[in-house]
């Protein structure tokens, strides 16, 4: 297994880039109705990296969250079978950026969304759950977040 092959340091590094990459996404977030900005990035199996932010809407119920707005580009990329890992970062906007020490999970229908990519696959997409402050890093699975799901094997 690759990852076998890489070394905790690695590891961390590469955790670390995603995070960085998620949290520049939330400075974007389009969030004038909740003031809670939310970043998204996704690493695929070739190592690319691709982000997402909310993105509400005056008809509030239409919004789009970080996650599903990035696993979208992801499937524009023909990369749902690739998707690996995915970090979640958000908190209040304060001064054009987030804020807070509390840990962002994604919603259930996010984990609905990841599922589906893991789904595909076969791989158990790992989802790092971050604060604002990154104070708390959270390793989390989809099949933990996300037991008996419901997937196209129900179909
Ligand atoms: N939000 C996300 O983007 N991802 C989640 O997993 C949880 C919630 C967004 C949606 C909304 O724009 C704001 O956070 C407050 O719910």
């Amino acid at each position: 297994m690759a990852l076998m092959a890489l070394s905790i340091g690695t590891c961390f590094a590469m955790d670390n880039e995603l995070i960085k990459a998620a949290h520049a996404a939330a400075a974007n977030a389009h969030a004038p109705y909740s003031g809670f900005g939310v970043g998204a990035a996704v690493r695929l199996s070739d190592g690319r990296i691709v982000i997402g932010c909310n993105f509400e809407n005056a008809s509030y119920g239409l919004t789009m969250c970080a996650e599903t707005v990035a696993l979208g580009s992801v499937t524009v990329m023909s990369g749902l079978r690739e998707v690996r890992t995915i970090a979640v970062i958000g908190g209040r906007i304060v001064n054009g950026a987030i804020n807070g020490s509390d840990p962002v999970r994604p919603c259930g229908r996010c984990r609905q969304v990841i599922y589906e990519a893991a789904a595909l696959s076969g791989y158990d997409v790992e989802v790092i759950c971050v604060s604002a402050d990154r104070s708390v890093v959270e390793h989390h699975r989809i099949s933990h977040l996300l037991p008996h799901a419901f997937g196209p094997d129900a179909l």
